[in-house]
């Protein structure tokens, strides 16, 4: 049983490192639970057999199988603010003057990412900047879809938003509820999207696309064909974000690294 305890640790390390997902020890439990899944699916015997399998490192299959069951919708307010925070300072000519500012947020889950740059936007440009944007966030997910549509969060997604924010842009509504306001609500829309189906199905090019913490549940075909597929939506001059964990820059695509986790197409 001990070596069973050593190798969920050695998954709880990596989630952490590679993921940054975080399973405190009080939530030992849940993560055993949700691998549970996986040991089935790849007939493994128990958490060492997986723990080897990640640590032989080439293993895609297993390390999307637990990334997956880990996390199916992690999301949170302020996650990575970083990526959004150089994408604002790199196109701030362009965001302070538009007429209309489209992004689409692909795999937003609960929507938590989409608001979070619509209220990044707000503080740094002043609300009139919400009457030019327009945030689009899709999922293959039906019920985090509707949970973005409705725009009530519980406290534990708001914890990395700053205090003063949380009182400027939501209402408590229940227990540990809160509602995001109307002028964020309005400027943000939500649909059900599959990112593996395409090409998309947009008519208008977006000015920045975030996909972030999503393509490491892709095999790398799908990875490449999602990163293509996006580039066909994205304007002249516009912008991919990506999440800090997932480099985009070994799927050869034709988007120019600005950073890290910024790119930008770049057509001469
Ligand atoms: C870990 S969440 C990431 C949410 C957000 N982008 C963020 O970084 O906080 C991944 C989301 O991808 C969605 N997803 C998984 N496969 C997808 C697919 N093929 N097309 C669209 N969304 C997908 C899941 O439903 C989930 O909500």
């Amino acid at each position: 049983m001990a070596t069973d305890e050593h190798g969920l640790d050695v998954v709880r390390t990596w989630l952490s490192d590679r993921c940054g997902m975080s399973f405190p020890d009080h939530k030992r439990d849940l993560l055993r639970q949700r691998l549970a899944r996986v040991l089935r699916s790849f007939a493994l015997r128990d958490m060492n057999s997986l723990a080897q399998q990640l640590k032989s490192g080439n293993n895609q299959d297993v390390q999307l199988a637990i990334m997956s069951a880990a996390s199916i919708n992690h999301t949170f307010f302020f996650r990575e603010t970083e990526v959004m925070e150089k994408f604002i300072a790199q196109a701030e000519g362009a965001l302070a003057t538009r007429n209309e500012i489209r992004i689409w947020s692909a795999a937003c889950s609960s929507g938590d990412e989409a608001y979070t740059l619509a209220i990044m936007l707000a503080e740094r440009f002043g609300p009139s900047i919400l009457k030019r944007l327009n945030i689009l966030g899709t999922d293959i997910s039906g019920p985090v879809v509707e949970r973005a549509e409705l725009g009530v969060f519980h406290s534990r997604q708001l914890s990395s938003l700053p205090p003063a924010l949380r009182t400027k842009y939501f209402t408590p509504t229940g227990i540990s509820q809160f509602r995001i306001s109307q002028q964020i609500r309005s400027c943000c829309t939500f649909r059900r999207m599959n990112l593996t189906a395409t090409p998309y199905p947009f008519n208008n090019e977006f000015f920045g696309v975030m996909c972030r913490n999503i393509l490491y549940y892709f095999d790398h075909k799908d990875q490449v064909q999602t990163v293509n597929a996006i580039y066909q939506k994205v304007e002249r001059g516009g912008y991919l974000m990506t999440s800090v964990t997932e480099s985009v820059r070994n799927l050869g695509t034709k988007f120019t690294p600005i950073d890290a986790s910024l790119y930008q197409k770049v057509v001469t």
